[in-house]
Protein backbone atom coordinates (compact mmCIF):
# COMPACT_ATOMS: atom_id res chain seq x y z
CA UNK A 1 0.00 0.00 0.00
CA UNK A 2 3.19 2.37 1.03
CA UNK A 3 4.91 3.75 -1.63
CA UNK A 4 8.84 3.18 -1.33
CA UNK A 5 11.35 4.85 0.38
CA UNK A 6 12.07 6.06 -3.02
CA UNK A 7 9.35 7.50 -4.03
CA UNK A 8 7.55 8.24 -0.91
CA UNK A 9 4.43 10.46 -0.88
CA UNK A 10 6.16 13.72 -0.35
CA UNK A 11 9.31 13.13 -2.89
CA UNK A 12 6.83 11.31 -5.24
CA UNK A 13 4.96 14.65 -5.48
CA UNK A 14 7.64 16.00 -6.21
CA UNK A 15 8.93 14.01 -8.88
CA UNK A 16 5.08 14.08 -10.21
CA UNK A 17 5.37 17.45 -10.19
CA UNK A 18 8.71 18.36 -11.86
CA UNK A 19 7.89 15.69 -14.61
CA UNK A 20 5.14 15.30 -17.15
CA UNK A 21 4.20 12.34 -18.92
CA UNK A 22 7.03 12.77 -22.27
CA UNK A 23 10.06 13.30 -19.77
CA UNK A 24 8.72 10.33 -17.16
CA UNK A 25 10.93 8.52 -18.90
CA UNK A 26 13.79 10.73 -17.81
CA UNK A 27 12.62 10.23 -13.91
CA UNK A 28 11.90 6.98 -13.78
CA UNK A 29 15.92 6.47 -15.92
CA UNK A 30 17.43 8.63 -12.60
CA UNK A 31 15.02 6.33 -9.88
CA UNK A 32 16.91 3.24 -11.63
CA UNK A 33 20.19 4.46 -11.54
CA UNK A 34 19.91 5.65 -8.03
CA UNK A 35 18.58 2.29 -6.84
CA UNK A 36 21.19 0.66 -9.07
CA UNK A 37 20.26 -0.68 -12.76
CA UNK A 38 20.71 -4.46 -12.00
CA UNK A 39 18.71 -6.37 -14.83
CA UNK A 40 15.74 -7.96 -13.51
CA UNK A 41 14.28 -10.89 -15.50
CA UNK A 42 10.64 -10.60 -15.76
CA UNK A 43 7.58 -13.23 -17.10
CA UNK A 44 4.15 -12.54 -17.47
CA UNK A 45 1.81 -14.78 -16.78
CA UNK A 46 -1.67 -13.89 -18.76
CA UNK A 47 -1.14 -12.58 -22.15
CA UNK A 48 -4.22 -10.19 -22.60
CA UNK A 49 -5.15 -6.60 -22.24
CA UNK A 50 -4.19 -5.96 -18.74
CA UNK A 51 -1.13 -7.99 -19.10
CA UNK A 52 0.41 -6.70 -22.63
CA UNK A 53 -0.04 -3.50 -20.51
CA UNK A 54 1.31 -4.28 -17.38
CA UNK A 55 4.64 -6.37 -18.80
CA UNK A 56 4.87 -2.86 -21.06
CA UNK A 57 4.27 -0.76 -18.23
CA UNK A 58 7.29 -2.77 -15.94
CA UNK A 59 9.65 -2.58 -19.78
CA UNK A 60 9.52 0.97 -19.19
CA UNK A 61 11.34 0.76 -16.36
CA UNK A 62 15.13 0.22 -17.24
CA UNK A 63 17.02 -2.86 -16.56
CA UNK A 64 13.91 -4.48 -16.79
CA UNK A 65 13.66 -7.56 -19.34
CA UNK A 66 10.88 -9.78 -20.52
CA UNK A 67 12.15 -12.98 -20.48
CA UNK A 68 8.94 -15.78 -20.55
CA UNK A 69 5.57 -15.57 -21.45
CA UNK A 70 2.38 -18.12 -19.96
CA UNK A 71 -0.97 -18.89 -21.42
CA UNK A 72 -3.70 -20.96 -21.81
CA UNK A 73 -3.87 -19.86 -25.36
CA UNK A 74 -1.46 -19.88 -27.74
CA UNK A 75 -2.91 -16.89 -29.85
CA UNK A 76 -3.25 -14.49 -26.78
CA UNK A 77 0.47 -15.24 -25.97
CA UNK A 78 1.19 -14.51 -29.74
CA UNK A 79 -0.91 -11.23 -30.11
CA UNK A 80 0.70 -10.07 -26.84
CA UNK A 81 4.17 -10.62 -27.91
CA UNK A 82 4.07 -9.11 -31.35
CA UNK A 83 2.70 -5.89 -29.65
CA UNK A 84 5.23 -6.26 -26.97
CA UNK A 85 8.04 -6.78 -29.73
CA UNK A 86 6.94 -3.98 -31.36
CA UNK A 87 6.70 -1.49 -28.70
CA UNK A 88 10.05 -2.59 -26.67
CA UNK A 89 11.80 -4.16 -28.80
CA UNK A 90 14.95 -5.85 -27.75
CA UNK A 91 14.00 -5.65 -24.05
CA UNK A 92 11.35 -8.62 -25.21
CA UNK A 93 13.40 -11.37 -25.45
CA UNK A 94 11.28 -14.67 -25.12
CA UNK A 95 12.05 -17.13 -27.83
CA UNK A 96 9.89 -20.09 -28.41
CA UNK A 97 11.20 -22.53 -25.96
CA UNK A 98 10.59 -19.79 -23.11
CA UNK A 99 6.99 -19.67 -24.30
CA UNK A 100 4.22 -21.97 -22.38
CA UNK A 101 0.71 -22.54 -23.29
CA UNK A 102 -1.87 -24.34 -21.22
CA UNK A 103 -2.83 -24.81 -17.84
CA UNK A 104 0.38 -25.38 -16.13
CA UNK A 105 2.15 -22.60 -18.50
CA UNK A 106 2.58 -20.66 -15.11
CA UNK A 107 5.16 -23.04 -13.45
CA UNK A 108 7.30 -23.14 -16.46
CA UNK A 109 7.36 -19.16 -17.08
CA UNK A 110 7.81 -19.11 -13.30
CA UNK A 111 10.73 -20.72 -12.60
CA UNK A 112 12.89 -18.55 -15.57
CA UNK A 113 12.09 -15.43 -14.00
CA UNK A 114 13.08 -13.09 -10.55
CA UNK A 115 9.93 -11.11 -11.29
CA UNK A 116 6.30 -12.48 -12.04
CA UNK A 117 3.36 -10.65 -13.65
CA UNK A 118 0.04 -12.35 -12.90
CA UNK A 119 -2.59 -11.13 -14.57
CA UNK A 120 -4.96 -13.81 -16.07
CA UNK A 121 -8.74 -14.16 -14.85
CA UNK A 122 -8.69 -13.68 -11.27
CA UNK A 123 -9.94 -17.07 -10.01
CA UNK A 124 -6.43 -18.56 -10.95
CA UNK A 125 -5.00 -16.22 -9.07
CA UNK A 126 -4.40 -17.90 -5.58
CA UNK A 127 -2.98 -20.94 -7.25
CA UNK A 128 -0.17 -18.62 -9.93
CA UNK A 129 0.57 -16.30 -6.51
CA UNK A 130 1.54 -19.54 -4.38
CA UNK A 131 3.56 -21.04 -6.79
CA UNK A 132 5.78 -17.89 -7.23
CA UNK A 133 5.99 -17.02 -3.80
CA UNK A 134 6.71 -20.93 -3.90
CA UNK A 135 9.51 -20.43 -5.87
CA UNK A 136 10.97 -17.06 -4.44
CA UNK A 137 10.02 -14.80 -6.93
CA UNK A 138 8.59 -10.67 -6.16
CA UNK A 139 5.43 -10.59 -8.20
CA UNK A 140 3.18 -8.00 -9.56
CA UNK A 141 -0.47 -9.58 -9.73
CA UNK A 142 -3.67 -7.72 -10.98
CA UNK A 143 -6.30 -7.04 -8.76
CA UNK A 144 -8.92 -8.92 -7.81
CA UNK A 145 -6.55 -11.24 -6.61
CA UNK A 146 -9.51 -14.24 -5.82
CA UNK A 147 -13.04 -14.76 -6.69
CA UNK A 148 -13.74 -16.98 -3.65
CA UNK A 149 -13.23 -17.13 0.39
CA UNK A 150 -10.99 -20.14 -0.12
CA UNK A 151 -8.86 -18.57 -2.38
CA UNK A 152 -8.87 -15.10 -0.12
CA UNK A 153 -7.27 -17.37 2.47
CA UNK A 154 -4.95 -18.87 0.27
CA UNK A 155 -3.43 -15.31 -0.81
CA UNK A 156 -3.37 -14.04 2.92
CA UNK A 157 -1.29 -17.38 3.64
CA UNK A 158 0.68 -16.75 1.03
CA UNK A 159 1.47 -12.92 1.58
CA UNK A 160 2.49 -13.89 4.64
CA UNK A 161 4.80 -16.70 3.52
CA UNK A 162 6.37 -13.62 0.80
CA UNK A 163 7.23 -11.29 3.92
CA UNK A 164 9.02 -14.65 5.51
CA UNK A 165 11.44 -14.83 1.99
CA UNK A 166 11.64 -10.80 1.91
CA UNK A 167 9.58 -10.78 -1.27
CA UNK A 168 8.05 -7.75 -2.91
CA UNK A 169 4.53 -7.46 -4.15
CA UNK A 170 2.76 -5.54 -5.72
CA UNK A 171 -1.21 -5.34 -6.72
CA UNK A 172 -2.79 -3.79 -9.56
CA UNK A 173 -5.18 -1.00 -7.09
CA UNK A 174 -3.65 1.54 -8.81
CA UNK A 175 -5.71 4.52 -7.01
CA UNK A 176 -3.04 3.72 -4.40
CA UNK A 177 0.02 4.94 -7.00
CA UNK A 178 -2.30 8.02 -8.07
CA UNK A 179 -1.05 11.21 -6.91
CA UNK A 180 -4.74 12.79 -6.47
CA UNK A 181 -6.22 9.73 -4.62
CA UNK A 182 -2.64 9.90 -2.02
CA UNK A 183 -3.21 13.52 -1.30
CA UNK A 184 -7.09 13.30 -1.18
CA UNK A 185 -6.81 10.63 1.80
CA UNK A 186 -4.21 11.68 3.39
CA UNK A 187 -6.38 14.97 4.01
CA UNK A 188 -9.29 13.07 5.03
CA UNK A 189 -7.01 10.90 7.44
CA UNK A 190 -5.63 14.03 8.90
CA UNK A 191 -8.80 14.82 9.49
CA UNK A 192 -10.11 17.79 6.72
CA UNK A 193 -13.81 16.34 7.25
CA UNK A 194 -14.29 15.42 10.65
CA UNK A 195 -15.72 11.73 11.50
CA UNK A 196 -16.28 10.10 8.16
CA UNK A 197 -19.75 8.38 8.39
CA UNK A 198 -21.07 7.34 5.09
CA UNK A 199 -19.44 6.56 2.05
CA UNK A 200 -20.87 6.42 -1.44
CA UNK A 201 -19.15 4.16 -3.87
CA UNK A 202 -19.86 3.31 -7.75
CA UNK A 203 -19.35 1.34 -10.98
CA UNK A 204 -22.25 2.22 -13.07
CA UNK A 205 -21.66 1.79 -17.12
CA UNK A 206 -22.28 -0.01 -19.50
CA UNK A 207 -20.65 -3.18 -19.01
CA UNK A 208 -17.84 -5.10 -21.01
CA UNK A 209 -17.02 -7.40 -23.70
CA UNK A 210 -18.76 -10.48 -24.34
CA UNK A 211 -17.33 -13.87 -26.38
CA UNK A 212 -20.38 -15.94 -27.78
CA UNK A 213 -19.78 -19.89 -27.42
CA UNK A 214 -18.22 -21.96 -30.91
CA UNK A 215 -19.36 -25.07 -31.81
CA UNK A 216 -15.82 -26.76 -31.09
CA UNK A 217 -15.37 -25.20 -27.90
CA UNK A 218 -15.50 -27.59 -25.15
CA UNK A 219 -17.30 -26.38 -21.79
CA UNK A 220 -14.13 -25.17 -20.56
CA UNK A 221 -12.49 -23.27 -23.22
CA UNK A 222 -15.96 -21.83 -23.77
CA UNK A 223 -15.84 -20.29 -20.04
CA UNK A 224 -11.98 -19.56 -20.37
CA UNK A 225 -12.47 -17.35 -23.80
CA UNK A 226 -16.12 -15.87 -21.86
CA UNK A 227 -14.26 -15.89 -18.54
CA UNK A 228 -15.91 -12.42 -17.39
CA UNK A 229 -19.51 -13.83 -16.79
CA UNK A 230 -18.49 -16.60 -14.50
CA UNK A 231 -17.89 -16.12 -11.29
CA UNK A 232 -15.12 -18.45 -10.50
CA UNK A 233 -13.16 -16.96 -13.17
CA UNK A 234 -14.20 -13.02 -12.55
CA UNK A 235 -16.05 -13.43 -9.45
CA UNK A 236 -19.00 -10.82 -10.88
CA UNK A 237 -18.41 -7.71 -11.54
CA UNK A 238 -19.09 -6.39 -8.46
CA UNK A 239 -15.32 -8.39 -8.00
CA UNK A 240 -13.68 -7.99 -11.02
CA UNK A 241 -14.14 -3.75 -11.42
CA UNK A 242 -16.13 -2.48 -8.36
CA UNK A 243 -13.08 -3.40 -6.20
CA UNK A 244 -11.59 -0.60 -7.13
CA UNK A 245 -13.92 1.68 -5.48
CA UNK A 246 -14.85 -0.57 -2.48
CA UNK A 247 -10.94 -0.75 -1.87
CA UNK A 248 -10.60 3.37 -1.52
CA UNK A 249 -13.50 3.38 0.91
CA UNK A 250 -11.39 0.61 2.60
CA UNK A 251 -8.41 2.75 2.29
CA UNK A 252 -10.20 6.03 3.99
CA UNK A 253 -11.86 3.81 6.69
CA UNK A 254 -8.03 2.10 7.59
CA UNK A 255 -9.93 -0.96 8.07
CA UNK A 256 -12.71 -3.20 6.17
CA UNK A 257 -16.13 -4.00 6.74
CA UNK A 258 -18.00 -6.13 9.62
CA UNK A 259 -20.91 -6.73 7.73
CA UNK A 260 -22.89 -6.59 4.47
CA UNK A 261 -26.32 -6.34 3.32
CA UNK A 262 -27.94 -5.57 -0.24
CA UNK A 263 -29.89 -6.20 -3.42
CA UNK A 264 -29.03 -7.46 -6.91
CA UNK A 265 -30.12 -9.01 -10.00
CA UNK A 266 -30.28 -9.82 -13.34
CA UNK A 267 -32.55 -7.72 -15.37
CA UNK A 268 -31.46 -6.41 -18.63
CA UNK A 269 -28.11 -8.91 -19.58
CA UNK A 270 -29.94 -11.87 -19.43
CA UNK A 271 -28.97 -13.77 -22.39
CA UNK A 272 -27.25 -17.14 -22.48
CA UNK A 273 -23.68 -15.44 -23.76
CA UNK A 274 -24.20 -13.86 -20.35
CA UNK A 275 -23.18 -16.76 -18.27
CA UNK A 276 -24.67 -16.51 -14.25
CA UNK A 277 -23.70 -12.85 -13.15
CA UNK A 278 -25.74 -10.15 -12.29
CA UNK A 279 -25.78 -6.91 -14.12
CA UNK A 280 -26.44 -4.32 -11.15
CA UNK A 281 -25.82 -5.14 -7.21
CA UNK A 282 -26.50 -2.68 -4.65
CA UNK A 283 -25.04 -3.24 -0.82
CA UNK A 284 -24.34 -1.38 2.16
CA UNK A 285 -21.52 -1.73 3.94
CA UNK A 286 -20.74 -1.78 7.25
CA UNK A 287 -17.36 -0.48 9.23
CA UNK A 288 -16.86 -1.16 13.00
CA UNK A 289 -16.92 2.22 13.69
CA UNK A 290 -20.71 2.13 12.41
CA UNK A 291 -20.14 3.95 9.30
CA UNK A 292 -21.48 2.59 6.27
CA UNK A 293 -20.01 2.87 2.97
CA UNK A 294 -23.40 2.66 0.20
CA UNK A 295 -22.24 0.57 -3.14
CA UNK A 296 -23.56 0.28 -6.50
CA UNK A 297 -22.64 -1.29 -9.87
CA UNK A 298 -24.59 -1.92 -12.91
CA UNK A 299 -23.47 -3.26 -15.86
CA UNK A 300 -26.35 -1.83 -18.57
CA UNK A 301 -26.41 0.70 -21.21
CA UNK A 302 -28.53 3.36 -21.48
CA UNK A 303 -28.52 4.14 -17.63
CA UNK A 304 -26.57 6.56 -15.29
CA UNK A 305 -23.04 6.53 -15.34
CA UNK A 306 -20.38 7.25 -12.37
CA UNK A 307 -17.41 5.18 -11.53
CA UNK A 308 -16.51 7.17 -8.24
CA UNK A 309 -16.35 7.51 -4.36
CA UNK A 310 -17.32 10.17 -2.09
CA UNK A 311 -17.54 10.98 1.76
CA UNK A 312 -19.05 12.80 4.25
CA UNK A 313 -17.73 13.48 7.54
CA UNK A 314 -18.59 15.31 10.29
CA UNK A 315 -17.54 18.12 9.42
CA UNK A 316 -17.38 18.42 5.65
CA UNK A 317 -17.38 16.51 2.30
CA UNK A 318 -15.24 14.52 -0.31
CA UNK A 319 -15.40 13.89 -3.96
CA UNK A 320 -12.83 11.57 -3.55
CA UNK A 321 -12.34 10.42 -7.26
CA UNK A 322 -12.46 13.84 -8.30
CA UNK A 323 -10.15 14.68 -5.72
CA UNK A 324 -11.81 17.55 -4.22
CA UNK A 325 -12.20 18.72 -0.72
CA UNK A 326 -15.40 20.92 1.04
CA UNK A 327 -15.25 21.86 4.80
CA UNK A 328 -18.62 23.02 5.87
CA UNK A 329 -17.10 26.24 7.41
CA UNK A 330 -17.23 26.93 3.41
CA UNK A 331 -13.43 25.40 2.96
CA UNK A 332 -12.43 24.20 -0.35
CA UNK A 333 -9.82 22.39 -1.50
CA UNK A 334 -8.68 21.07 -4.71
CA UNK A 335 -5.71 18.95 -6.11
CA UNK A 336 -3.97 20.92 -8.80
CA UNK A 337 -1.86 18.02 -10.22
CA UNK A 338 -1.32 18.32 -13.81
CA UNK A 339 1.61 16.31 -14.41
CA UNK A 340 0.50 12.87 -13.05
CA UNK A 341 2.57 9.94 -14.16
CA UNK A 342 -0.06 7.58 -15.31
CA UNK A 343 -0.92 5.48 -12.14
CA UNK A 344 -0.35 2.04 -13.92
CA UNK A 345 2.58 3.18 -14.71
CA UNK A 346 4.02 4.56 -11.29
CA UNK A 347 2.23 1.60 -9.68
CA UNK A 348 5.49 -0.58 -11.94
CA UNK A 349 7.97 2.38 -10.95
CA UNK A 350 6.75 2.03 -6.99
CA UNK A 351 7.09 -1.96 -7.33
CA UNK A 352 10.91 -1.98 -8.92
CA UNK A 353 12.45 0.93 -7.17
CA UNK A 354 11.23 -1.22 -3.54
CA UNK A 355 12.97 -4.49 -5.49
CA UNK A 356 15.90 -2.61 -6.17
CA UNK A 357 16.45 -1.28 -3.06
CA UNK A 358 15.21 -3.97 -0.58
CA UNK A 359 12.55 -2.00 0.81
CA UNK A 360 9.44 -3.59 2.22
CA UNK A 361 6.56 -3.65 -0.05
CA UNK A 362 3.84 -5.64 0.20
CA UNK A 363 0.42 -4.49 -0.90
CA UNK A 364 -0.95 -8.33 -1.26
CA UNK A 365 -2.85 -8.92 2.22
CA UNK A 366 -5.07 -5.38 1.49
CA UNK A 367 -5.53 -6.72 -2.25
CA UNK A 368 -6.55 -10.08 -0.70
CA UNK A 369 -9.10 -7.86 1.73
CA UNK A 370 -10.29 -5.49 -0.53
CA UNK A 371 -10.80 -8.25 -3.05
CA UNK A 372 -12.94 -10.12 0.06
CA UNK A 373 -14.81 -7.04 0.71
CA UNK A 374 -16.34 -6.84 -2.71
CA UNK A 375 -17.16 -10.82 -2.57
CA UNK A 376 -18.97 -10.15 0.53
CA UNK A 377 -20.75 -7.67 -1.57
CA UNK A 378 -21.87 -10.77 -4.04
CA UNK A 379 -22.36 -12.76 -1.41
CA UNK A 380 -24.87 -10.45 0.21
CA UNK A 381 -26.31 -9.76 -3.06
CA UNK A 382 -26.80 -13.57 -3.82
CA UNK A 383 -27.86 -14.34 -0.81
CA UNK A 384 -30.16 -11.66 0.29
CA UNK A 385 -29.04 -12.37 3.22
CA UNK A 386 -26.93 -9.90 6.29
CA UNK A 387 -23.51 -11.32 5.88
CA UNK A 388 -20.63 -11.10 8.62
CA UNK A 389 -17.06 -10.78 7.37
CA UNK A 390 -16.14 -13.69 9.50
CA UNK A 391 -18.55 -15.71 8.54
CA UNK A 392 -18.20 -14.32 4.79
CA UNK A 393 -14.23 -15.13 5.31
CA UNK A 394 -14.72 -18.60 6.48
CA UNK A 395 -17.30 -20.06 3.53
CA UNK A 396 -15.88 -23.70 2.96
CA UNK A 397 -18.36 -22.86 -0.75
CA UNK A 398 -15.45 -23.67 -3.21
CA UNK A 399 -16.06 -22.27 -6.58
CA UNK A 400 -13.31 -24.17 -8.33
CA UNK A 401 -13.18 -26.85 -10.63
CA UNK A 402 -11.44 -30.06 -9.58
CA UNK A 403 -8.88 -30.40 -11.78
CA UNK A 404 -8.09 -27.76 -15.08
CA UNK A 405 -8.00 -30.10 -18.12
CA UNK A 406 -9.47 -28.56 -21.65
CA UNK A 407 -12.34 -31.26 -21.17
CA UNK A 408 -12.36 -30.47 -16.93
CA UNK A 409 -16.54 -29.98 -16.38
CA UNK A 410 -16.88 -26.71 -13.84
CA UNK A 411 -18.94 -26.68 -11.39
CA UNK A 412 -21.33 -24.43 -13.28
CA UNK A 413 -23.15 -26.07 -16.38
CA UNK A 414 -25.84 -24.55 -18.66
CA UNK A 415 -28.86 -26.76 -18.77
CA UNK A 416 -30.06 -28.12 -22.12
CA UNK A 417 -30.86 -24.59 -23.92
CA UNK A 418 -27.35 -22.98 -22.24
CA UNK A 419 -28.40 -21.20 -19.64
CA UNK A 420 -27.05 -21.02 -16.44
CA UNK A 421 -28.06 -21.47 -13.66
CA UNK A 422 -28.65 -17.64 -11.69
CA UNK A 423 -28.43 -16.40 -8.09
CA UNK A 424 -31.87 -16.20 -6.31
CA UNK A 425 -31.72 -14.17 -3.37
CA UNK A 426 -33.72 -15.67 -0.62
CA UNK A 427 -32.70 -18.92 -1.63
CA UNK A 428 -29.28 -19.09 -2.92
CA UNK A 429 -26.48 -20.13 -0.06
CA UNK A 430 -23.28 -18.25 0.06
CA UNK A 431 -21.64 -19.28 3.46
N1 LIG B 1 -6.07 -2.64 -12.63
C1 LIG B 1 -6.92 -2.43 -13.59
O1 LIG B 1 -7.45 -1.33 -13.75
C2 LIG B 1 -7.28 -3.54 -14.52
C3 LIG B 1 -7.77 -3.25 -15.80
C4 LIG B 1 -8.10 -4.33 -16.61
C5 LIG B 1 -7.98 -5.63 -16.15
N2 LIG B 1 -7.51 -5.87 -14.90
C6 LIG B 1 -7.39 -7.23 -14.39
O2 LIG B 1 -6.44 -7.96 -15.14
C7 LIG B 1 -6.82 -9.33 -15.22
C8 LIG B 1 -6.88 -9.74 -16.69
O3 LIG B 1 -7.82 -8.96 -17.36
P1 LIG B 1 -7.74 -8.72 -18.95
O4 LIG B 1 -8.68 -7.62 -19.23
O5 LIG B 1 -6.34 -8.61 -19.35
O6 LIG B 1 -8.36 -10.09 -19.49
P2 LIG B 1 -7.98 -10.83 -20.85
O7 LIG B 1 -9.04 -11.83 -21.11
O8 LIG B 1 -7.67 -9.83 -21.91
O9 LIG B 1 -6.61 -11.58 -20.49
C9 LIG B 1 -6.54 -12.69 -19.64
C10 LIG B 1 -5.49 -13.63 -20.23
O10 LIG B 1 -5.25 -14.69 -19.31
C11 LIG B 1 -5.20 -15.91 -20.05
N3 LIG B 1 -5.49 -17.02 -19.15
C12 LIG B 1 -6.68 -17.44 -18.69
N4 LIG B 1 -6.53 -18.44 -17.83
C13 LIG B 1 -5.19 -18.71 -17.76
C14 LIG B 1 -4.41 -19.64 -17.05
N5 LIG B 1 -4.96 -20.53 -16.19
N6 LIG B 1 -3.08 -19.64 -17.23
C15 LIG B 1 -2.50 -18.76 -18.08
N7 LIG B 1 -3.20 -17.84 -18.79
C16 LIG B 1 -4.54 -17.81 -18.62
C17 LIG B 1 -6.21 -15.71 -21.16
O11 LIG B 1 -6.05 -16.61 -22.21
C18 LIG B 1 -5.96 -14.27 -21.55
O12 LIG B 1 -4.95 -14.15 -22.51
C19 LIG B 1 -8.16 -9.44 -14.49
O13 LIG B 1 -7.96 -9.82 -13.17
C20 LIG B 1 -8.68 -8.03 -14.52
O14 LIG B 1 -9.54 -7.73 -13.44
C21 LIG B 1 -7.14 -4.85 -14.09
Amino acid sequence: MNPSPILTPVNRRHFITTTGAAVGALAISRIAHAAGSDELKIALIGCGGRGTGAAGQALNVPGNKLIAMGDAFGNRLEGALKALKEEHGEKVDVPADRQFIGFDAYKQAIALADVVILATPPGFRPIHFEEAVRQGKHVFMEKPVATDAGGVRRVLAAAEEAKKKNLKVGVGLQRHHQAGYIETIKRLHEGAIGDIHTLRVYWNDAGVWVNPRKPEQTEMEYQMRNWYYFAWLGGDHIVEQHIHNLDVANWVKKGYPVKARGMGGRQVRTAKEYGEIFDHHAVEFFYADGSVAFSQCRHIRGCWSSVSEHAVGSKGIADIGGHSIKGSDGSAWRYKGGKDVDPYQQEHIDLFAAIRSNTEYSEAANGAKSTMTAILGRMATYSGVEIAWDDALNSKINLMPDSYTWDTKPKTLPDPDGFYKVAVPGTTKVV
